[in-house]
């Protein structure tokens, strides 16, 4: 571990209080460059590393570089790319734009990893979506709230870290990301019917793969309730995706890919709090009722699921088992080349959590791990891109998914009533 140096306050009050909800108490920027080759941890999972990407690339050239290496499918005309996602979430899947809405300036080591440079992801590398992107041979999604090089010929990232599904429990909630939707949308149409040219026409609306991954800030945000209290909240929490699943259905989405939430007993962060006696903590050293909250939740969220199939019949919905594919990653660590499963990359106080929430990642005291060591927390909340990467190439199997089918194949397929 080494002790990142570093100072300057400029904004850093308020990235706290958007990363609050994803239980990142950043305080102090810090300036700590470390030098690393592209994607090393990726290495070994099916994903193609461009060639010399990096700082002479931009990430969406790097992304093209990375597809071109494994299909021809890079060689479509720009103007009518064959993917397009639209996708709604929290820092899961914000591939910068907290940053953008609230000017924060995110600095290194965030990034460190594959971009070698701050992106506005709250991680050292990619993100899931970015390794869903890469294999769809598309570039990574733009945040909606970019002002500057966004390009959304290939969807729109609507996700903001520290959302909520909640209403009102963030700024960015999962309503607030549909109306944003719906503007686009509307903006889209408005523009064609001027005959002016829009990233995405109609057909691309109706052919999109519409993801969503939401619900940890909920279920954080809820935790310091009695375990009752917990599970009473948790339908609400689970209704507000259904309703906007159901939505943007109504506004003629028909092919969705919907995440279940993941291993929050195992998050560092979670495992810092104090506590009584170590009577909750299960095999694998992670909180029992944390993850059974999850596991409550990931069980009506499938159960929703199942009914919008009945009623949706036109329409394509997988639900992805999130949580089987994180906790597998610390329960067979080893098995993924992960010594320290419970242990934060960046952080502050050493084994067995590297977690202090008054001296987190990206404050003047954080302890960093060496950029090659392989770690599934990168600050105590948010997974590092070594964790994504495995994450990705299982979600990316289909194995996962109910019902069983890649997002490749939901991407290609046909519904019925096209054309
Ligand atoms: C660990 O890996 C084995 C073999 O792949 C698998 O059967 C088991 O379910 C995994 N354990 C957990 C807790 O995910
Ligand atoms: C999807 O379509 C592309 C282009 O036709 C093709 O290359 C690819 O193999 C298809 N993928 C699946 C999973 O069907």
């Amino acid at each position: 571990m080494t002790t990142g140096g570093g100072n300057g306050k400029g904004g850093s009050l308020r990235l706290q209080h958007y990363l609050v909800m994803a239980g990142v108490a950043a305080a102090v920027l810090v300036a700590c460059v470390r030098y690393m080759p592209p994607a090393a941890a990726a290495a070994g999972y099916g994903f193609s590393v461009p060639a010399g990407a990096g700082l002479a690339l931009s990430e969406r050239r790097a992304a093209r570089v990375g597809a071109v290496d494994v299909s021809g499918a890079g060689g479509a005309p720009p103007e009518k790319p064959s993917v397009v996602i639209f996708n709604f979430g929290d820092s899961n899947s914000d591939t910068g734009g907290m940053a953008a809405v609230n000017g924060m300036n995110i600095e290194l080591p965030q990034g460190r990893t594959f971009f070698r440079r701050p992106t506005g992801r709250i991680t050292d590398g990619r993100l899931v979506i970015d390794f869903i992107c890469e294999s769809l041979h598309t570039p990574y999604l733009s945040p909606y709230l970019k002002s500057l090089g966004a390009d959304f010929s290939n969807g729109v990232n609507f996700a903001i870290g520290g959302s909520t599904a909640t209403p009102g429990g963030s700024p960015f909630s999962l309503d607030v990301q549909y109306h944003q939707f719906l503007y686009f949308r509307a903006r889209s149409l408005e523009l064609m019917n001027l005959g002016q040219k829009v990233p995405i026409d109609r057909d691309g609306f109706r052919r999109a793969v519409y993801t969503i991954d939401i619900g940890q800030n909920d279920l954080s945000a809820s935790m310091h309730l009695p375990y009752d209290q917990v599970l009473a909240r948790i339908p609400g929490i689970v209704a507000q995706i259904k309703y906007t699943i159901e939505s943007l259905y109504s506004h003629g989405a028909r092919k969705f890919w919907i995440h279940g939430t993941g291993a929050l007993g195992c998050l560092p962060q979670k495992l810092a709090i104090p506590r009584d006696d170590d009577s909750d903590l299960d095999a694998h050293g992670c909180l029992n009722n944390y993850n059974d909250a999850a596991r409550r939740f990931n069980a009506l969220l499938a159960e929703a699921c199942n009914q919008l199939r009945q009623r949706m019949v036109d329409a394509t919905l997988v639900f992805v088992d999130m949580f089987t594919i994180k906790y597998d990653l610390v329960a067979n660590h080893t098995a993924h080349g992960i010594e320290k499963p419970l242990m934060a990359c960046c952080g502050h106080g050493g084994p067995p959590y590297n977690y202090n929430h008054f001296k987190a990642c990206m404050s003047a005291e954080m302890q960093l791990c060496d950029v090659d060591a392989r770690f599934i927390s990168w600050d105590g909340v948010h997974l590092t891109e070594a964790a994504n990467a495995i994450v990705a190439a299982k979600v990316l199997t289909g194995d996962y998914s109910t019902p069983r089918m890649t997002i490749a194949s939901l991407v290609n397929s046909t519904q019925a009533n096209d054309g």
